[in-house]
C-alpha cells in the first residue's frame, strides 16, 4: 500500500475537529477501562441523528434501511475522549483500490456502483446456505451504532460513527457446522463499475477477499455495517454491507460484499497474497510489531496536515485489548501478525 508519513519532529498533538462532532465523556454511560462504553439508551434519538451529524451529505436510503433506523440503539459502543473524524475527511480519503489507488478515487468514482438491488450469498459449511436480496438478508438485525477508531496498516487513523450488527447474530442466523472453523468474505466482481478492476496494472487478483477466524467473528466487537454518521454507507465506505473489525488494520474491513462463506481451512486473503511479509492473515493493531517498511509505534489521526499533523501513539489491538487480548492468548504475535 502507498504510504506517507510525517517526520515525527514535525508532530504535536493537536485536535481540529469541530466542537459539533465531538462527543463529550458526559455523554457516555458505563465506561470501561478499554475505553470502550457499553450505553444504555441514548441521550440522542434518532430524529436528533441529522442534528448530531450536522456536516453529512444526505443519502438517498433505500426503504428497508429507512424503516429500520428508528429503532437504531444509538452509541451502543463509542470512544471516550477522542473526536469523530469529520463525515467529508471519512468518505474523501478511502481505499477502496477497485476505484483507483489514490485516496481521492473512490469518492470520485464510486458514484456508478448500482447498490439496489444487491444480493448476497450464503455458503459452505453452515444449515442454511442461501442467496438472499439484502432486504430480506438484513430482515433479522436490529441496527446499532459502534463508534469505533479504524487505524489503517498505512499508519492513518479515524473514529467512526458505524451502523450495523454483531457478525455473531448473523452465525445464530445461518447456523455453522462443526466443520466451520473460518469467515471468508468477498467484494463484488464487476468491472463495469469499478475501474480499478479493469486496469491492466492492478496488483489485486479480484475479487477482494477477507477472513476472519469463528471465534474472532464471534466477538462482540465484530461487526457488519451498512450505514455510518447516521445514514447508509456512502458507496466509497464499502455500501452497501461491509466489515468492521476495530482491533485489525483497515485492510481486514472489506467493503461491498456479495458472499459469505462459512469453511474449514484459513482463506487466502488478498493483502497476504500479494505481500505476506508484509501484510497477515491477522493483521491485528500492534505498535511493537513494525511494517518491514514502517514504524507502526505511531499513527496520524485525520484530519492531518503538515503544519498539525495530529500523530498519536497507536495501542495495542488498537485501544481494544480488554476485549479482545483473549482471543490470541498464547500465540506469537510476531509471527502471527
Ligand atoms: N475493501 C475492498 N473491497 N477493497 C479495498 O481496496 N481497502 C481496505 C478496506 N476494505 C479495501 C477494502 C483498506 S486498506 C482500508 S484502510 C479500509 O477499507 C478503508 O476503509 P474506508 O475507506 O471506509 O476508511
Amino acid at each position: 500500500m502507498l504510504f506517507k508519513f510525517p517526520k515525527a519532529s514535525d508532530s504535536k498533538e493537536s485536535d481540529i475537529t469541530p466542537e459539533s462532532l465531538y462527543i463529550s465523556r458526559r455523554q457516555l454511560l458505563g465506561a470501561t477501562a478499554a475505553g470502550v462504553a457499553l450505553s444504555g439508551l441514548p441521550r440522542w434519538a434518532s430524529a436528533d441523528v441529522a442534528g448530531q451529524y450536522a456536516e453529512v451529505e444526505p443519502g438517498r436510503a433505500p426503504a428497508w434501511f429507512a424503516d429500520k433506523l428508528p429503532s437504531t440503539r444509538w452509541q451502543a459502543v463509542t470512544v471516550q475522549g477522542e473526536a469523530i473524524t469529520p463525515f467529508k475527511d471519512a468518505t474523501h480519503y478511502n481505499n477502496f483500490y477497485e476505484f483507483g489507488t489514490d485516496k481521492g478515487d473512490p469518492a470520485a468514482n464510486a458514484g456508478a456502483l448500482k447498490t439496489e438491488p444487491w444480493s448476497v450469498v450464503v455458503d459452505g459449511e453452515v444449515e442454511k446456505p442461501g442467496r438472499y436480496a439484502l432486504e430480506d438478508f438484513m430482515k433479522p438485525y436490529q441496527l446499532e451504532e459502534r463508534i469505533y477508531r479504524l487505524r489503517c496498516v498505512e499508519a492513518w487513523s479515524m473514529v467512526i460513527p458505524w451502523i450495523g450488527f454483531p457478525i455473531s447474530a448473523l452465525l445464530k442466523q445461518v447456523e455453522p457446522t462443526s466443520k466451520a472453523k473460518y469467515i471468508r468474505f468477498e467484494t463484488l466482481q464487476d468491472p463495469k463499475s469499478m475501474p480499478g478492476q479493469r486496469s491492466g496494472f492492478a496488483l489485486i487478483d479480484w475479487p477482494y477477499v477477507e477472513g476472519l477466524r469463528l471465534d474472532e467473528a464471534m466477538n462482540p466487537l465484530a461487526i457488519m455495517a451498512v450505514g455510518m454518521y447516521g445514514r447508509e454507507l456512502p458507496n466509497q465506505n464499502g455500501a452497501p454491507l461491509r466489515l468492521v473489525v476495530p482491533w485489525k488494520y483497515g485492510f481486514k474491513s472489506v467493503k461491498s460484499i456479495v458472499r459469505i462463506s462459512l469453511v474449514s481451512e484459513q482463506p487466502k486473503t488478498t493483502w497476504q497474497s500479494i505481500a505476506a511479509n508484509e501484510y497477515g492473515f491477522y493483521a491485528n493493531v500492534n505498535p511493537t510489531v513494525d511494517h518491514p517498511r514502517w514504524t507502526q509505534a505511531r499513527e496520524r489521526r485525520l484530519p492531518s496536515g503538515l503544519f498539525s499533523p495530529n500523530v498519536r501513539e497507536t495501542q495495542m489491538f488498537n485501544g481494544y485489548s480488554d476485549e479482545v487480548a483473549a482471543l490470541y492468548s498464547g500465540m506469537d504475535l510476531r509471527k502471527n501478525y
